[in-house]
């Protein structure tokens, strides 16, 4: 999809085949935007006589879709509920502009052009344009589809964006949050694509040869594949103690990005969980909705999409991008409660649950990542079901080691709307994952699971910077992969490129 910033003169003189214009809500009367005012008054009244019957009100995601307009370029208009106009914030938009891409799901439309943004001024105009950009494309992603018979095809090959008053913009701005929007877009649909896979195509194999298309195409990122031997060698015994259990070879991934000008400045490392089926391994799950254990790389899957976008925006910053690449099996092999290994770190733990595995195999990749002497280490990970029912699909929890960058992430999520929630840590809560036998234990019961998940994970990440996303409830929705925290990460990019 081809993502612009639209420049007719007017609205009325736009020649796409559609336009989308918002319409507010008053005293619950409907409030024609600027947009659509513009085409009221050429049209001489076709869009206030429907507002005036008392159909239409302009409440949020109302949609009313017109055809061939006197006096209007465009053969389809679609005017779009966006509630009052004060409190019109990026959430409301989001729902707007959702709202609006069903409302057109099965129309022939080839391109199209979007006035949603009457009510932006200066920075919130810009950050508004992305934001349309990624709704736009999240509503209108298709579904990887196994099914033989194939569903239809979009029609859709161009979004233009529209605005009532760029002249007091600058164009070039204008057009950098549109492909900035584009660009997370892009790396959203790659890891819903990853996520979506079913778990006998994603292993941990199709994850690295991924990671590698990813690292062709683009000519400053490089990728380098520790195998078992080769995680064997550097003690990764942690690690080990998962894949081991299945016949699927588990793979670090390990992806550098030099973007800064400087190829020396210390990079901000991403690692992510890539667990491609949690069975729960010998402390077996129930076999309800166990086939969501596929989404179990959702944050390695995040971690990729996030690499994807900030190669595309071209940010000057360094990443290095780390995935943790396996499959958590029960069988001759694996791992059995009670068992001890000993991570890279040298820290032995005590498997009391075989279930608990995100923390297994994320505490060797925090503990290899210190070697890139990171500025900052952010991991993204479906680590525990505690956080589903703490915060539900919507928001995601934020845990770590410095306050600050806790709140970067939150303003990060703030502003692109994938938010996250912090929550606390401390000795009261690490206490809960002492073994008899080993240093630690990788459970801590059932009290605070999410906060003794990255408990544990604090115990690797001492060095350095750290933050943990547990995304168990915002990868995934229903039956679907989300593309988060791709738009997250990507903000917390940008705010850090232009710091
Ligand atoms: N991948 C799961 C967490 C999860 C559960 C994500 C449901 C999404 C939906 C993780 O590996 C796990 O099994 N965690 C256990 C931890 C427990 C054994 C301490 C959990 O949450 O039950
Ligand atoms: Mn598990
Ligand atoms: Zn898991």
């Amino acid at each position: 999809m081809q993502y612009e910033l639209d420049t007719s003169t007017s609205p009325s003189a736009n020649k796409s085949d559609c336009l989308i214009v918002a319409v507010f809500s008053k005293n619950n009367k409907a409030n024609l935007g600027d947009a659509a005012k513009e085409l009221d008054k050429q049209s001489k009244g076709a869009l206030s006589e429907i507002t005036k019957s008392g159909d239409f009100d302009g409440s949020l995601e109302q949609t009313q879709l017109l055809y061939k307009l006197d006096g209007v370029a465009t053969s389809r208009v679609l005017m779009v509920g966006c509630g009052e106009k004060k409190s019109f914030d990026t959430v409301a938009l989001n729902k707007a502009m959702k709202a609006a891409s069903k409302a057109l799901k099965s129309s022939k439309i080839k391109d199209l052009c979007i006035y949603l943004t009457d009510s932006y001024k200066n920075k919130e105009q810009l950050n508004a344009l992305t934001q349309i950009v990624i709704a736009q494309a999240d509503t209108n992603y298709q579904l990887l589809d196994y099914k033989s018979e194939s569903k239809d095809e979009t029609t859709l090959r161009k979004v233009s964006l529209g605005l009532a008053d760029f002249d007091k913009l600058d164009k070039s701005d204008l057009s950098k949050a549109i492909k900035n929007g584009a660009a997370i877009a892009k790396g959203m649909s790659l890891a819903k694509d990853l996520a979506n896979h079913p778990g006998n195509v994603c292993t941990p194999t199709y994850i690295a040869e991924q990671a590698d298309v990813v690292a062709n195409d683009y000519a400053n990122i490089s990728i380098d594949i520790l195998e078992e031997k080769d995680m064997a060698k550097l003690g990764m015994g942690s690690f080990l103690s998962v894949s081991k259990g299945s016949d699927e070879p588990g793979k670090m991934i390990i992806l550098e990005y030099k973007g800064a000008k400087d190829k020396d400045q210390a990079p901000i490392a991403l690692v992510g969980k890539g667990i491609t089926f949690d069975t729960g391994g010998i402390s077996l799950k129930p076999g309800a909705s166990m086939d969501e254990m596929k989404f179990d790389m959702g944050g390695a899957a995040g971690m990729l999409g996030t690499l994807k976008a900030c190669a595309e925006m071209k940010l000057p910053i360094n990443l290095v991008v780390v995935l943790a690449a396996a499959e958590n099996m029960p069988s001759a092999r694996a791992s059995k409660p009670g068992d001890i290994v000993t991570s890279m770190s040298g820290k032995t733990i005590e498997v009391l649950n075989t279930d608990a595995e995100g923390r297994l195999v994320l505490c060797d990749a925090l503990t290899y990542v210190g070697k890139y002497n990171p500025e900052v280490v952010i991991d993204a990970a479906t680590l525990t079901g505690a956080c589903i029912i703490a915060l539900g699909h919507h928001i995601c929890a934020v845990l770590s080691n410095d306050d600050g960058l806790a709140s970067d992430i939150m303003n990060a999520g703030n502003t692109i709307n994938d938010r996250a929630w912090q929550l606390p840590m401390g000795d009261d809560y690490k206490k809960q994952l002492k073994s008899s036998f080993a240093d630690l234990g990788n459970i801590g019961g059932r009290a605070a699971g999410t906060i003794t998940a990255a408990c544990f994970l604090g115990e690797f990440t001492k060095d350095y910077k750290w933050a943990h996303l547990d995304i168990a409830g915002t990868a995934w929705e229903g039956k679907d992969a989300t593309g988060r925290p791709v738009p997250l990460l990507s903000q917390y990019l940008i705010n850090k490129a232009s710091a």
